[in-house]
């Protein structure tokens, strides 16, 4: 049977099944929640609400199947990785086909997304297959011999709970289930409810690529109403979250004294020198501001530009602005429906916002449906939200500055802390910035991104907490265990032996 027929037994007709101890299920509460395509409300399919009973399930499922998972072989921890790749791979197309359904990301995007999953998992079996511990001897602190040592090598956390956003929905949940596993750990994954279709086939994936019963468990559902229960259960021992800055403080208050990684929202901003290499600038800032339509915590979200290359930049900016295409996403148009329209409503709200407080409307400010034209704003100052709120969206405000110390100041003010940007042909004097700015990244004429992912991604204040990245994950999702050797007889032994060293 063929992977693809495989994939039918997660779902019945268009009802997907929820995943525990191996087993796809329905839940006993009989309720469902339709997903539907955010570009034409097509219905695409629905996936279980499940109860609190089966998170309690999911959890035995989970726990017991820890002493199983950890007693296999690293080897072959890291080689199903590299089968789980293998299949993701020659999956990518139809994956692909149901993300861009799910949640309106460009076609071809949505299939490099499912194809990046596969090169993590990759990767991440790369840094597994050679990470270990460290011998220590005691004579390198004051007071000790060389007749203590400490040998140490790294455990598993035990359950790990993997919550993904809407936005990466298969690569975010990918991108932690990955190291939780090949780690020791068993996982239970909450994918989002706008974007749970295509992970669900990691239950699929994974069995297929040997992954025993029990040791990898898919619950669904909203996270408001069964999100709090599943992360304050008492069976998880570390959660692994991306999400917005909101759930995620919410979540870390939920949680407990448990071990947390959590990537979280952004307000990334473009520090554009004078001396800037204008097309560089351009090309990165429209990249960064509207992939999937704005929404990616990394996106370029404020553009800071020197007031000597402003008025350039801004009018070779909107020139591109207005090239981009808008529409369907099957088209692979860049410009496509937000997830919702809650969201489509916030993000108008913030341009309004700006345009009533006196910003300058360049262009965009459109709707049509879930689709928000590519919008803009000149002269925004601080008094405004676009110049703090994270829109997710496809609006950019433009926030003239007069020097660098300005820049810094208002990049710091933000309570984001994700990534920043500085554009200039001074690479001592960008430095020098960098070091000022108070962010997890900072990239030098370039736009934000999270890739290439053996780097470390991280966000400080709002942002997040901990580092993710191939081997970060694996380091955070699991810790060191010492065992200590203490040599009383060294010395006397060697010398019976008429030997010393
Ligand atoms: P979200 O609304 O916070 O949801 C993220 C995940 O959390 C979803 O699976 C959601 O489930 C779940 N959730 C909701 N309430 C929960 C609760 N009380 N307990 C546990 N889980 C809960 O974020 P989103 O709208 O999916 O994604 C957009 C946000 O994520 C933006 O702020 C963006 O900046 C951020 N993000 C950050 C990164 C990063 O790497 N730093 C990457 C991507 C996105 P439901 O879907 O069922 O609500
Ligand atoms: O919002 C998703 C976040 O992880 C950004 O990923 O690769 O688009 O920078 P990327």
């Amino acid at each position: 049977m063929s992977l693809e027929q495989k994939f039918e037994a997660l779902k019945e007709g268009t009802e997907y099944k929820f995943f525990i101890n191996g087993k796809w299920k329905k839940t006993r509460s009989g309720k469902t929640i339709p997903i539907k395509n955010p570009y034409n409300d097509e219905f695409v399919a629905s996936i279980q609400a499940c109860t609190r009973e089966e998170v309690d399930e999911s959890v035995v499922s989970a726990r017991e199947s820890i002493t199983c998972w950890v007693e296999t072989p690293l080897n072959q921890r890291v080689d199903i990785l590299r089968k789980s790749a293998e299949l993701i791979r020659e999956s990518a197309e139809p994956l692909g086909a149901i993300l861009m359904k799910e949640i309106g990301k460009p076609i071809k995007s949505a299939i490099s997304e499912v194809v990046r999953t596969a090169d993590i998992f990759d990767g991440t079996a790369d840094f597994a297959s050679i990470m270990g511990g460290e011998t220590i001897m005691g004579d390198a602190f004051e007071g000790f011999t060389r007749e203590i040592i400490s040998m140490s090598y790294r455990v598993p956390l035990g359950v790990v709970l993997c919550i993904g956003p809407f936005n990466y929905p298969f690569n975010l949940t990918g991108s932690k289930i990955a190291p939780a596993l090949v780690a020791g750990n068993t996982v239970i994954m909450k994918p989002p409810t706008q974007g749970a279709l295509t992970p669900l086939h990691f239950g699929i994936i994974l069995e297929e690529a040997g992954v025993p019963p029990g040791v990898f468990n898919i619950i669904t559902g909203r996270g408001s109403e069964m999100g709090d229960y599943l992360v304050g259960h008492p069976g998880i021992d570390m959660i692994s979250f991306t999400g917005s800055s909101t759930t995620g403080r919410n979540l870390a208050k939920v949680a407990g004294m448990k071990p947390l990684l959590l990537e979280l929202g952004g307000k990334d901003a473009a520090i554009v020198l004078d001396d800037a290499d204008i097309e560089t600038t351009v090309k990165e800032i429209i990249s960064g501001a509207f992939s999937f339509s704005g929404q990616r915590c990394t996106a370029v979200k404020r553009v800071l530009p020197m007031s000597g290359i402003a008025d350039k930049l801004i009018k070779r900016v909107v020139e591109e602005t207005q090239k981009l295409t808008i529409g369907d996403p099957a088209e692979n148009n860049t410009i496509g429906p937000l997830i919702d329209s809650k969201q489509c409503d916030y993000v108008q709200g913030l341009i309004d916002d700006a345009l009533e407080k006196g910003a300058l409307l360049k262009c965009g400010n459109k709707r049509e449906g879930r689709v928000i034209w590519p919008t803009i704003l000149d002269n925004v100052t601080t008094e405004m939200r676009i110049a703090w709120e994270e829109p997710f969206g496809p609006v950019l405000p433009f926030i003239r500055i007069q020097n660098a110390e300005e820049a810094i100041k208002i990049s710091n003010e933000s309570e984001y802390g994700l990534q920043g940007m500085i554009f200039t042909e001074n690479i001592d004097l960008a430095f020098n910035i960098a070091q000022e700015l108070d962010v997890g990244t900072i990239q030098i004429n370039g736009k934000s991104s999270r890739g290439p992912d053996h780097f470390p991604f991280l966000g400080a204040k709002s942002s997040g907490l901990g580092t993710q990245g191939l081997k970060y994950s694996i380091e955070a999702m699991s810790r060191p265990k010492a065992i200590v050797l203490n040599l009383s007889k060294r010395g006397k032994l060697i010398r019976e032996c008429g030997v010393y060293r």
